[in-house]
């Protein structure tokens, strides 16, 4: 009986195209190359962001460019970017600006990437699989803007739109989580899903085109 009124409590609840869902052990798939294939995720409040803590995981086998979170405001193409430039090369873009990290590449295996920013020294830290690859600075000052479209699969070219097929993500990602705050990544997995801003436990989201959601395969 606990049981039924835990998966009731959990029901997937579709209200018009928006999906809000606890999404733990689920991953989206985005199975084709497409410029048409994208989940957008509502944000849990609508606010800027001076700081910020965004982990997620992926698995693909592209060795071009792809995009892993794109949340672009109306006024500012590529607020936050974590695009993958090619194998191991990790962008993260504030602002319309970027810096770069480099990963030993570990094609073929999927990665647990967390990031974070802080508007005051600018310093964005990236880390890939537990590993920390560096602190760099990166758009000192600066708040990424509220009223924003986060997309998952494409990257944006304008507000919510203008994609572009050779940026497409094409394989798994799940686990996403935004944070307004900056988190101690060294040992973060204890919060790993409960972002204030994106919750994976608790999200809202709409799909568009071909995307599949299963149960995940890797931890
Ligand atoms: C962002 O972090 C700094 C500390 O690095 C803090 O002083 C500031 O209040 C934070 N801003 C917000 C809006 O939380």
């Amino acid at each position: 009986m606990e049981k039924l009124l835990l998966s009731l409590l959990f029901l997937t609840t579709v209200t018009g195209h928006k999906t809000h869902s606890d999404m733990k052990g689920k991953v989206f798939i985005f199975p084709q190359e497409s410029a048409t294939a994208y989940v957008s995720l509502i944000p849990r409040v609508h606010k800027p962001l001076q700081n910020f803590t965004l982990c997620l995981k992926a698995f693909t086998d592209l060795s071009r460019s792809y995009s892993l979170f794109s949340y672009n405001t109306r006024t500012q193409e590529n607020a936050l970017l974590l695009f993958v430039k090619k194998v191991g090369v990790y962008e993260l873009y504030i602002g319309n600006s970027w810096v770069t990290f480099n990963a030993p590449p570990s094609p073929y295996s999927p990665v647990h990437v967390c990031t974070s920013w802080e508007s005051a020294s600018g310093i964005a830290e990236l880390w890939v699989n537990g590993k920390l690859l560096g602190r760099k600075g990166v758009r000192k000052g600066y708040t990424v803007g509220l009223d924003a479209k986060i997309i998952l699969g494409q990257e944006q070219d304008s507000f919510g739109g203008k994609f572009d097929i050779a940026q497409s993500l094409v394989g798994e990602i799940w686990d996403v989580t935004l944070w307004d705050h900056v988190l101690p990544l060294k040992d973060m997995c204890d919060s790993c899903y409960s972002g204030n801003i994106l919750n994976w436990q608790d999200l809202t989201y709409e799909e568009n085109g071909y995307v599949v959601t299963k149960p995940k395969v890797w931890a």
